[in-house]
């Protein structure tokens, strides 16, 4: 990729206490943006300040949802460098959902080097304390104005960055055991859907839910299959594991479930470890009986989040006691051990922003 045309801010922000960031409520000063319009491709990237983005009423994602997203940290290294983590598998990702909602897959090298080249600008916004990153969002959106259904005709690929901290606020940086609604009548993703897409819609059918149960006092719920409620698919907005007679279970991929580059990376690492990781349907009575010693969600933002309770219409299954189970205190270990540089990346995940 040519080097984007960059465009600096004049004004600055003042970067927030890198030790209360929180998840998403700071923006560096950056961002990228790259527009594709039918009979031209992918114009020219670019780099300016972090900004509103014009757009027509009739923009086709505001009426016909034409809209996904990606997410991916950088870190800072205890030796200082900054890295991006598995950049190339967040791009490719990105490529096949956007097939899936008709848009024009931004190509997975270049949205890779375009997400480098806008951390290298705003390097300084990488936090550096344990538990840290600049998350970044890649996005895609149909931007052309009509009004008959059809896929657009010009999209905006843009990456905006945030500094972050713990995904979940508390005290022990998101380790702490989460209670879960098992979500037995609305779904989140149904076969032959978009479910396996980061698309903007998944999150949309999963606010009602999730904002239901957190009036009962639940932090996320639990999507099971959308035909008969009977098969776990994912947690909140994370990939489920389970650990059942000491084998590191998660429901296999499927096009309603997302594949999360954490869920990869946290498999590699439990067979590293000599753990036994097979993927296969977790059914819901297994979880109902108590059968999972550990239950966790995988995912960029939380990283790892153990789950202490299900509640599965009023029956409650306490798991682990309600403590954070050894499986997914060592793999949250392990994975962000190596995400900031401290214990050896064997996997090459580790790209550093130059
Ligand atoms: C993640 O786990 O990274 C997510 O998908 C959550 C994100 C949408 C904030």
């Amino acid at each position: 990729m040519p080097a984007p045309r960059v465009q600096r801010t004049t004004t600055p922000k003042n970067h927030p206490d890198p030790t209360g960031l929180g998840f998403g409520k700071y923006f560096a000063d950056h961002m990228a943006t790259m527009e594709w319009v039918h009979d031209r491709g992918w114009l020219e990237p670019e780099i300016k300040p972090y900004g509103p983005i014009p757009m027509e009423p009739a923009a086709g994602v505001l009426h016909y949802g034409q809209a996904m997203f990606e997410g991916l940290k950088a870190f800072r290294g205890v030796d200082g460098v900054v890295r991006l983590f598995r950049a190339d598998a967040n791009a490719r990702r990105m490529a096949s959902g956007a097939l899936r909602l008709c848009m024009p897959p931004p190509e997975p090298k270049l949205a890779e080097e375009l997400c480098h080249a806008l951390v290298a600008v705003d390097r300084d916004w990488v936090p550096a304390p344990a538990g840290t990153a600049l998350y970044l969002r890649p996005t895609l959106v149909a931007t052309e104005g009509f009004l008959g259904v059809r896929p657009s005709q010009r999209y905006l690929f843009f990456v905006f960055s945030s500094p972050v901290g713990a995904y979940y606020s508390n005290a022990t940086g998101g380790l702490e055991p989460v209670k879960i609604k098992v979500e037995l009548k609305m779904t989140r993703a149904a076969k032959g859907g978009i479910g396996a897409a980061k698309a903007a819609a998944n999150y949309a059918a999963s606010l009602y839910s999730a904002a239901e149960a957190k009036k009962q006092g639940y932090s996320q719920v639990l999507w099971m299959d959308a035909k008969d409620h009977a098969f776990v698919e994912e947690v909140g907005t994370m990939n489920l594991f389970a650990v059942i007679n000491d084998e590191l279970v998660t429901p296999p991929l499927s096009d309603s479930i997302l594949a999360g580059v954490t869920r990869d990376s946290l498999m590699t690492l439990a067979r590293d470890r000599g753990m036994k990781v097979i993927e296969r349907p977790i059914t819901r009575e297994e979880l109902e009986s108590g059968k999972a010693k550990e239950v966790f969600g995988s995912g960029t933002a939380a990283v790892v989040s153990p789950v202490g309770e299900l509640n599965f219409e009023g029956k409650k299954v306490v798991i682990n006691d309600g403590a954070q189970g050894p499986v997914a205190k060592g793999l949250y270990e392990e994975l962000t051990n190596i995400q900031r540089g401290a214990k050896p990346d064997t996997h090459g995940w580790l790209k550093e922003v130059k």
